[in-house]
C-alpha cells in the first residue's frame, strides 16, 4: 500500500483519534482514492499551445457523475469536486437499520444521467454490500451502464465485496482497506468503528 494512504488510514482506524483529525484523515484518503479513480476514466489526446509552441495532452472525454450515498459519502466529496469541479452530482439517501443491517432509501436526487455517463459512487464503508447492492440497482434500472460504474469506498468487507460483484461483475471498485470480515453486527473487522458517527460526531 501507498505510504501516505497507510499513514492516514492507521490515523483513521485509531479509536484514540479525534474529530478534527478523523475528518483530516478521511480527506486525505478520499484525495488519494479520488487520483486513483481518474485513472479509470477516459482520455482522449488534446492539441494544445504553451506560451512558447504547440504540444499535446490529455483531456477527460466525459464530466462523471458523483453520487455520495449520505451521510458517509458526504465526507469524501470534497475530495471528488477538488478533482472535478464542474461534475454534477446525484444524491441517494440510505439508512442501514442497526438491527437488522438492511439498508432502507429515504432520499433520492439525482441528475439526469444515461448509459454513456461515467458514475462514481462515493460510500466510504462495504460492510454487508447491501447500500451498494441498492444503489446499483437503482442507477442501472435508470439506465446507467455497469461498466461505467467506479464505487469508490475507503473501508470494505470481503462479504460485501463479494455481493457487488456478484451482480454487478462488470463495476470498479476502488478502496484504501481490504479488510477480515464482519462483526454480528455487521461492524467491519478491524474496520474503524461507525464512520459516520465519529466523522460527524454522533457517538451515543
Ligand atoms: N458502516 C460503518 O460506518 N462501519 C462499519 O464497520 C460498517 C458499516
Amino acid at each position: 500500500m501507498d505510504k501516505a494512504l497507510e499513514y492516514w488510514m492507521t490515523i483513521l482506524r485509531e479509536k484514540k483519534t479525534d474529530r478534527a483529525t478523523f475528518r483530516s484523515a478521511a480527506h486525505q484518503i478520499s484525495r488519494i482514492i479520488a487520483l486513483e479513480v481518474v485513472q479509470q476514466l477516459p482520455t482522449k489526446k488534446s492539441n494544445i499551445e504553451t506560451p512558447i509552441a504547440p504540444t499535446t495532452g490529455i483531456q477527460f472525454t466525459h464530466s462523471p457523475l458523483l453520487v455520495p450515498i449520505l451521510r458517509s459519502g458526504m465526507a469524501m466529496l470534497p475530495a471528488f469536486l477538488e478533482l472535478f469541479p464542474d461534475a454534477c452530482v446525484g444524491v441517494l439517501g440510505l439508512k442501514r437499520d442497526e438491527t437488522t443491517a438492511i439498508a432502507h432509501w429515504y432520499y433520492q436526487n439525482m441528475p439526469r444521467f444515461d448509459s454513456e455517463t461515467f458514475i462514481i459512487i462515493i460510500d466510504p464503508m462495504i460492510a454487508t454490500g447491501g447500500t451498494g447492492l441498492e444503489t446499483l440497482r437503482f442507477l442501472c434500472q435508470k439506465g446507467a451502464h455497469p461498466d461505467h460504474i467506479i464505487y469508490a469506498s475507503i473501508v470494505s468487507a470481503p462479504e460485501g465485496l463479494a455481493e457487488l460483484k456478484k451482480e454487478f461483475p462488470a463495476i470498479k471498485i476502488m478502496c484504501a482497506g481490504y479488510d477480515k470480515g464482519l462483526t454480528k453486527d455487521k461492524f467491519i473487522i478491524p474496520g474503524l468503528g461507525d464512520f459516520g458517527d465519529r466523522y460527524f460526531g454522533t457517538e451515543s
